[in-house]
């Protein structure tokens, strides 16, 4: 059989659900990249953040810490696995309303610890793998968050025949040199490697995760073991089909840099 290589992509929780509203999709742009991904002959591994479905109520009940004593967090855990539940049934719906053959494998299922080495084995699907950040078990601390930039590494690096990783995000080109407020065309960095100054989008008081700098960490990983990764617009759906579908768009390239 003649392979046309997988691409595993990011859709940031940012560009999916309106970062600031609790459990509010972003169904347009949801439906954009279900479209976009189902004109690709490439074979997809779509990975999805969590967005307003996830940061806001994990950040309230401090859920990344894993159990805090004297906090009641059984009740955060549930709800925010089932938020997530209900962002993965709009984004598979939405695939799958384009014809594509999709399965979602929910994290907390299958997936125990948090970081790029967390254990489990990585489901993967004939067709269109659908993944996420998501709230997991783990043996130190009972559970924390697994997020989709992680699952990204371990996708990119372990499945068979990846040929490039993007990351879609929301509100910028790529990675910028100056506060996304103040970037003109000129401060976007077209190469990014470890150990560069960049100015990411400061969201520490919603995000549970990292932010755009875990997606640039991340990133460089994936770059060390030779796979082409890039940081996009995506809410730019031309640049997005064009990125997978190999093509040099506007956007950050990151590499693994010689450190
Ligand atoms: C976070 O996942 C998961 C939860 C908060 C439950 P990500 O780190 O992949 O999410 P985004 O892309 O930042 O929203």
């Amino acid at each position: 059989m003649y392979m046309v290589g997988t691409v595993v992509i990011k859709w940031g929780g940012g560009l999916i659900t309106y970062k600031d509203e609790l459990c509010k999709p972003n169904l347009e742009v949801i439906r954009s990249l279900a479209e976009i991904c189902s004109k690709t002959d490439k074979k997809l591994v779509i990975v999805h953040g969590a967005g307003s479905f996830g940061h806001l109520k994990a950040k309230n009940f401090r859920l990344a810490e894993g159990r805090v004593e004297g906090l009641q967090q059984d009740h955060a855990v549930v709800e925010v696995r089932q938020d997530m539940l209900e962002l993965n049934h709009l984004v598979v719906t939405s695939l799958k309303s384009r014809g594509l053959d999709v399965r979602s494998f929910p994290p907390h299922e299958w997936a125990e610890g948090t970081g790029p080495f967390f254990s489990g084995d990585l489901p993967l699907h004939s067709g269109v793998t659908v993944v996420y950040g998501d709230v997991v078990e783990d043996q130190s601390c009972g559970f924390g968050i697994l997020s989709g930039d992680d699952l990204m590494v371990r996708y990119a690096t372990e499945i068979p025949d990846v040929v490039r990783v993007i990351f879609a995000v929301h509100g910028v080109d790529g990675i910028l040199s100056v506060p996304p407020d103040k970037a003109g065309p000129n401060d976007l960095i077209k190469v990014w490697s470890p150990g560069m100054e960049f100015e990411g989008e400061h969201a520490s008081e919603i995000d549970v995760t990292g932010g755009i700098g875990l997606k640039a960490a991340r990133g460089a990983m994936i770059a060390q073991h030779g796979i082409e990764v890039t940081l996009v617009n995506g809410e730019n759906y031309e640049r997005l089909y064009n990125a997978i579908e190999g093509k040099s768009v506007i956007g950050t390239r990151i590499i693994a840099g010689n450190s």
